[in-house]
């Protein structure tokens, strides 16, 4: 079997070449790879690529994902996150590839407290948002055959991530104050990687399976609480702090303004992803507890 992994660079799309690999050939590009085209700001080219490789599955890993400079890019996110994943969908299409594809949470207003499920309503509030979806409707529309993921406040051990930074300041500041009204589940780009190589496997078999999911780590929490176990897990470990997690100081959203509205509400239900594959998800604080063994 042959797959193509666009996006390869990034938080998801590293951990994905470990977890395809025993799928079989992957092909991996980023937007500055040399050979094959996969530079997502010209996306009309990316279907060359698609026929020059002719793989049985695809998958994007690549997006416009800065949200708050994506209110001011807003052309060149609509072709990164819409445009872009539109090509990919035709070219798979033509030539009876699956497709898989990731979106987010953000297409969602955030109202509410309930966990959203793949049919609700959307109403993305931010430039980021909006794009996403129409990234997703564009890969639905026009490939039968594919996967999207929604999920949310994804970190990677590999690169800068919310605990290191909550670590680092922890460790420089005398203060600390972590927004936590806004509510979701931390998601490890590994933990992505693996149920997307899982849930691949699952949709080659049976192709009924093939849809739009809601995919984030078990249980929730604020970026609060999230901050606050970071913390007690690195002064368990023995890093010395001048903020402990008991000082951790709780504000509202609008203590820290952004360009991009961001959802209050990011809950996302995944009854129908561990329904259709047969899978439990652990909880967030097993993966962020692993990412920090890695990081301390
Ligand atoms: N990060 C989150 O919290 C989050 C939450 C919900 C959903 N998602 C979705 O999950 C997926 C993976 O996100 P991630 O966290 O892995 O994002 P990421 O680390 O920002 O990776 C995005 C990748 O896209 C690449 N890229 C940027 N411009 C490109 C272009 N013109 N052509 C081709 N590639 C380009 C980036 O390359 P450079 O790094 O070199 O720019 C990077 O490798 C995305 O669909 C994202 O929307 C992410």
């Amino acid at each position: 079997m042959k797959l193509l992994l666009l996006g390869k660079g990034g938080q998801v799309g590293w951990e994905l070449q470990r977890s395809l690999a025993p799928l079989g050939e992957v092909v991996a590009l980023d937007f500055d790879s040399q050979d094959l085209h996969a530079d997502f700001s010209r996306p009309e080219k990316l279907a060359d690529t698609v026929q020059a490789v002719r793989p049985d599955v695809i998958v994007n890993a690549a997006a416009h994902t800065a949200v708050d400079k994506a209110e001011s890019e807003v052309e060149l996110a609509r072709t990164l996150n819409a445009t872009a994943p539109g090509v990919l969908a035709e070219a798979a299409e033509r030539i009876g590839a699956l497709l898989v594809h990731y979106s987010t949470d953000y297409v969602f207003d955030g109202s509410g407290s309930k966990p959203w499920r793949e049919d609700d309503p959307t109403g993305p509030l931010s430039v980021y948002g909006r794009t996403k979806l129409e990234g997703e409707q564009l890969v639905a529309r026009h490939c039968a055959r594919h996967l999207i993921f929604r999920t949310s406040w994804v970190y990677a051990a590999r690169g800068g991530n919310f605990a290191k930074t909550m670590l680092r300041l922890a460790k420089e500041k005398d203060r600390l104050t972590v927004i936590d009204d806004q509510i979701g589940a931390p998601t490890g780009a590994e933990l992505l990687a693996d149920v997307t190589a899982h849930a691949i496997r699952g949709t080659l078999r049976e192709p009924g399976k093939a849809g739009l999911y809601h995919l984030v780590a078990g249980g929730e929490t604020s970026w609060f609480d999230y901050a606050r176990f970071v913390l007690e897990e690195a002064r368990a470990a023995g890093v010395a702090l001048k903020v402990s997690a008991a000082e951790v100081e709780p504000v509202p959203t609008s203590a820290f303004p952004t360009p991009a509205a961001r959802p209050r509400n990011s809950r996302l239900d995944t009854s129908r992803l561990q329904a259709s594959f047969g899978l439990r998800l652990p909880h967030w604080q097993d993966g962020v507890a692993r990412m920090l063994r890695e990081t301390l």
